[in-house]
């Protein structure tokens, strides 16, 4: 079955953007996943389509409207009483996005993702909606869009038949809350430097031993929480 994004956004023409190319453009060709953008505004009031207003409670910028953002939803999740895909606003108030939860989503129907511009989004809509908040980082972006794009492409690397015959996705980086080893390719001597020693020797499990070392120093040193969720699952592992 298609896995089915649907985007909420005031630029539907960003969509499918980058996701065109690549991996996640064969795919969305082969009908592995499928996307369509809805334009927020096509539901805005008024002459002028507005989809914001001023915060109550004053303050810089504008807030997008709850009216407005309800009917956008409703045109794309309210079509299919059978719909089971998760709303997800994209927000820097949102919780932070894990390979875990990417796993999970590529696992299920497909996603609606509701992208945020300006100051932020009317809370009633996101409560009265159920929408999961997720950021996808400690900064801050113009808008939900390119979120929408780290997410989507994250998840739809995942569907079966999108990654072809490459390493299987517990190999990677993160699901064992660990940072990648470092890669090396030919030549094996490249501007005075060498490739490690114990990549050259044909001994799998040596190669093995020293790729988990790599990754483990490199965690510790680049990312202590990482290395210290490592430690915890290590433990409980059989
Ligand atoms: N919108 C603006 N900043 C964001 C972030 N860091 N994550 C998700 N959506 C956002």
């Amino acid at each position: 079955m298609t896995w089915r994004a649907d985007v909420l956004t005031i630029f539907p023409s960003m969509f499918p953007g980058p996701l065109a190319e690549s991996l996640a453009g064969k795919a969305l060709e082969a009908g592995i996943w499928s996307l369509a953008a809805t334009d927020i505004r096509a539901f805005g009031l008024g002459r002028h389509r507005a989809v914001d207003d001023a915060p109550f409670g004053g303050g810089a910028g504008m807030v997008m409207r709850p009216d407005v953002l309800d009917a956008a939803i409703g045109s794309v999740a309210d079509a299919d009483v059978a719909d089971q895909r998760p709303l997800i606003a994209l927000t820097p108030r949102g919780a932070p996005l894990t390979q875990a939860r990417v796993q999970k989503l590529a696992v299920g129907p497909g996603v609606i993702l509701l992208c945020g511009r300006f100051e932020g989004i009317d809370q009633r809509v996101i409560e009265a909606r159920g929408a999961e908040e997720i950021s996808i980082g400690d900064y801050v972006l113009s808008g939900g869009e390119i979120a929408a794009f780290v997410l989507l492409d994250a998840a739809i690397r995942l569907l079966p038949g999108v990654m072809g015959a490459t390493e299987s996705a517990t190999e990677e980086s993160f699901a064992e809350n660990l940072l990648e080893y470092p890669h090396y390719t030919r030549p094996a001597l490249w501007s005075d430097r060498a490739v490690p020693e114990a990549l050259t020797t044909g001994n799998h499990a040596a190669i093995a031993a020293w790729r988990k070392s790599e990754a483990i120093q490199t965690t510790k040193t680049r990312r202590p929480e990482l290395y210290a969720r490592y430690i915890a699952s290590a433990a409980r592992a059989p």
